[in-house]
Formats: C-alpha cells, sequence, structure tokens
C-alpha cells in the first residue's frame, strides 16, 4: 500500500475505535478490558517457602499445642511478640477468630448484663452477637459516608448503662477516631476497636487497634494478612491484657503469677500450625499493603480531576488500605446505571461488602428473640431500643448509593488503568445524564 494511503487508513481506524471505546458498552461500545477485573483474598497471593517451613518446623517439632513449647519457641508466642511491635501496643493475644477476639476483648472489659454498647449499624454479624451472648444491649449509631460510625451520631445513645463505643473501621478505611475517643473520654467509657476488615491501616499516623483501650482483627481468608481462620487482640493495658489471657485459655494464666481472682474462661487459643503460618505473613504485612495502596493510588490520582467525582470520606486517606474505590451518587438507581455500566466495561463493581445493614436482617428487626427471658432483653430499656430500620435511616441510604472498584496487591500497571479509563468513560455518563 502507498504510504500516505496506508497512514490516511490507519488514521480512520483509530478514529473509529476511538469512536466505539468512548461509546459505553453496555449501549454497544468496546469494552474496556475482556477479562473482568477482580482480586484473590491477600494474603494466599503470598504465601512461599516461608509458611512452608514455618508448617514443617510444627510438623517435625510434634507439638502443635502452643504451650507444649516455651516461650522462645512457640510460633504463637513470636507472632504476638512481633504483631505487638507491629501494632505499637504493649500487649498481643492471638486467638482463633476475629469473632473469639470479640468475644474475649468484651469480656476483657467486663461487658455484663444490662450493660450497653454503641455500635455501628453497619457492621459485621459478630460485633453484634458478641454484645448480645455476654447479656449486654447493643444500641446502634448510624454510619457517615466513610461507612464507619458517625462521630456526631454517638452522644444521644449514651445512657448511664453505656460502657463501650465499639468502633469499627470497615474495608480498608479508618474510623475518625479523634472525635469518638474525645467522646469517650468525656463519658468515661471505653473503646473497642475492631479492625478485622483493615489489618495494618493507621490513622493519623497511628496503627489501628492501638488508640482504642483495646484492639481486635480477624486473620481469616478475605483479610489481609491469613492462616485460613485466625484473630489477634492488643492492648497497652496489664489488666485488661491478663483478663483476656484467662478468658481465651479456660481461666489460666500460664505465663505469670496469677494476679486476679477467678475468672470463668472459654478456649479460644491458637495452635501452632496457625501460629506458624501467621509468623510468616505478619513479616509480609507492610509488603502487601504497600502493594494494595500503590495501585489504590494509581486509580485515585487517575480519577481525581473527573468532573463532580464524589469519593467515599476517608479520614485519613495517607492511612487507608485502598481496599476499595469507592464513588458515590445521587439515588440507588443511579448507582445501578454506574454498577451496570462497569461490569459491561470488564471492571465490575460492589457496593460496600463484607458486612451486613443489622437493622433490615428480619430476625433481629424482631429483637434478640431467641433469649427473651434474659433480664437485659425484658427490662423495660432492653424493650425499648430500636433495632428496625427506624433506627438509622441514614445508614440505609449511604449504603444505597455507594459503589467501588476493588483492588488487589497483585494488580498490573495496566489493570489500574482499566480501572482508571472505565471510571472516567461510565461516571461522568452517569452523573451527566
Ligand atoms: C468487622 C468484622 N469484625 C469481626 C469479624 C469476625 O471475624 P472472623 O470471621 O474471623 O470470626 C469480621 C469478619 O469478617 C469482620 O468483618
Amino acid at each position: 500500500m502507498h504510504r500516505r494511503a496506508f497512514l490516511a487508513t490507519a488514521a480512520a481506524a483509530s478514529v473509529a475505535s476511538a469512536a466505539s471505546a468512548d461509546q459505553l458498552a453496555v449501549n454497544g461500545g468496546a469494552p474496556v478490558r475482556s477479562q473482568p477485573l477482580g482480586t484473590a483474598n491477600w494474603g494466599p497471593l503470598y504465601y512461599d517457602e516461608k509458611e512452608q517451613t514455618q508448617l514443617s518446623d510444627v510438623l517435625r517439632s510434634r507439638k502443635p499445642f502452643r504451650f507444649a513449647n516455651s516461650l522462645e519457641q512457640s510460633k504463637v508466642a513470636n507472632f504476638e511478640n512481633e504483631y505487638a511491635a507491629r501494632m505499637q501496643t504493649k500487649y498481643a493475644l492471638a486467638v482463633t477468630s476475629g469473632t473469639a477476639a470479640l468475644h474475649t476483648a468484651i469480656a476483657a472489659l467486663e461487658v455484663g448484663p444490662g450493660d450497653e454498647v454503641i455500635i455501628p449499624a453497619w457492621t459485621w454479624y459478630s460485633c453484634y452477637a458478641t454484645v448480645i451472648q455476654v447479656g449486654a444491649l447493643p444500641v446502634f449509631a448510624e454510619i457517615d459516608e466513610s461507612f464507619n460510625l458517625d462521630p456526631a451520631d454517638i452522644e444521644h445513645r449514651i445512657t448511664p448503662q453505656t460502657k463501650v463505643i465499639m468502633a469499627v473501621h470497615l474495608q480498608g478505611n479508618p474510623a475518625d477516631m479523634d472525635p469518638i475517643l474525645a467522646i469517650a473520654r468525656k463519658h468515661g467509657l471505653k473503646v473497642l476497636e475492631d479492625c478485622s476488615q483493615s489489618v495494618g491501616a493507621t490513622y493519623k499516623g497511628r496503627p489501628l487497634g492501638s488508640m482504642g483501650d483495646i484492639g481486635i482483627y480477624s486473620l481469616q481468608q478475605s483479610k489481609t494478612i491469613t492462616a485460613g481462620e485466625g484473630g489477634a487482640i492488643v492492648t497497652s493495658d496489664p489488666y485488661l491484657f491478663e483478663r483476656a489471657v484467662r478468658f481465651h485459655d479456660v481461666t489460666v494464666r500460664r505465663d505469670f503469677p496469677a494476679k486476679l481472682h477467678y475468672m470463668p474462661g472459654l478456649n479460644y487459643r491458637m495452635n501452632e500450625f496457625t501460629g506458624g503460618v501467621l509468623l510468616a505473613q505478619i513479616r509480609k504485612l507492610d509488603t502487601i499493603i504497600g502493594d494494595v495502596r500503590r495501585n489504590a493510588r494509581r486509580v485515585y490520582s487517575g480519577i481525581r480531576d473527573v468532573p463532580g467525582v464524589r469519593l467515599r470520606h476517608l479520614p485519613d486517606p495517607e492511612g487507608e488500605l485502598g481496599t476499595g474505590i469507592f464513588l458515590g451518587f445521587r439515588s440507588n438507581a443511579e448507582r445501578q446505571r454506574y454498577s451496570d455500566g462497569m461490569k459491561a466495561e470488564g471492571v465490575p463493581v460492589s457496593g460496600p461488602a463484607g458486612s451486613v445493614v443489622l437493622p433490615v436482617v428480619p430476625e433481629i428487626e424482631q429483637k434478640v428473640t431467641f433469649i427473651p427471658r434474659w433480664p437485659s432483653f425484658a427490662s423495660e430499656r432492653g424493650q425499648s431500643i430500636r433495632y428496625g430500620r427506624e433506627c438509622c435511616p441514614r445508614t440505609i441510604d449511604i449504603l444505597s448509593r455507594f459503589a467501588g472498584v476493588m483492588m488487589g496487591p497483585k494488580y498490573t500497571e495496566r489493570d489500574t488503568e482499566d480501572a482508571v479509563t472505565a471510571i472516567r468513560k461510565v461516571y461522568p455518563a452517569i452523573v451527566a445524564a
């Protein structure tokens, strides 16, 4: 072909492809990707010979029970030491799950029948269930556009029975801890941080879990680091630590002379296989979150100038993990159009996920019916607390209007560019419509 004719044909082709690339895939245009963007669970992507060696050590030792080993030899004890150092707390205690960690922390805080715990209306079942299981009353507060507890909705929920504020850091994003801690101090309340979905994130330079009286983490498969199941508790308060240790180990305190009187406990001890895998994983925590954050920042910087773009509220953008790039819409219908548009481009989005709107779960709306005779639930106060949709309408509204592209630590530059291209293509078309 003559060179000039070739150039003209090539230019025409590129104009044609630009035109079809601009047209939304949902309307018949070319999609940004043919393979949908998506990530596997983060921790297992980093499994290698380090985890394997830890497991082989335990097999060879024939001592999978943590207390069959000395403090120096125990994988679990070593994991706890490194975890406490990373979270900048005096103590860390490994347990079998995030739910076990919550139960242990609540028991350590001496929450009991008739006490009230303020929890965000949008959080995981375990936050609610562990409060119920000790005979205490959960009191829901609204979330804000960070998807976490709204500090402005806490104070009017406090009563003389309130003992604890549970600040949950969902989907990689720290809750706004300064005002939450100030309210707790003003009213003499304890703060429990649930960092299960944000292991490794920080708030104004402080590791999540280190700011409240006690912090808990899930190390289950979908969390930042994992051994399939697992959990951890951190605190810098020796009294809370001793109570937590006793509660998780059927009362016994093995490594120090007993200071407390009898305290009935359960068995939430971690085994050495789990401890070994988590020891290998805690050493990779900063690599994993560094990789996710790098990818999330590429996407944030690629969409910052999109007209009218409205991000999820980030109380500390430096500290969040970048688990998902969440954008807000004016209505649920608009979000649905964005979701359909992004799916067609091969860059699917999801609503705030991994948790549950407790007020809209029907059995919870009917309020703790499985133990109605417990005095705390049968009491006038127990009967008066509202759990239905009417207790947190703003939470329900916010959750219906946000959607995000989930980030993965192993995304390539091309993956993040595709996320940017798809958002730039679909978002303005939806919000301008
Ligand atoms: C916020 C939150 N808290 C607690 C838990 C409970 O953790 P686990 O599944 O390890 O019991 C989860 C689990 O997803 C969670 O998301």
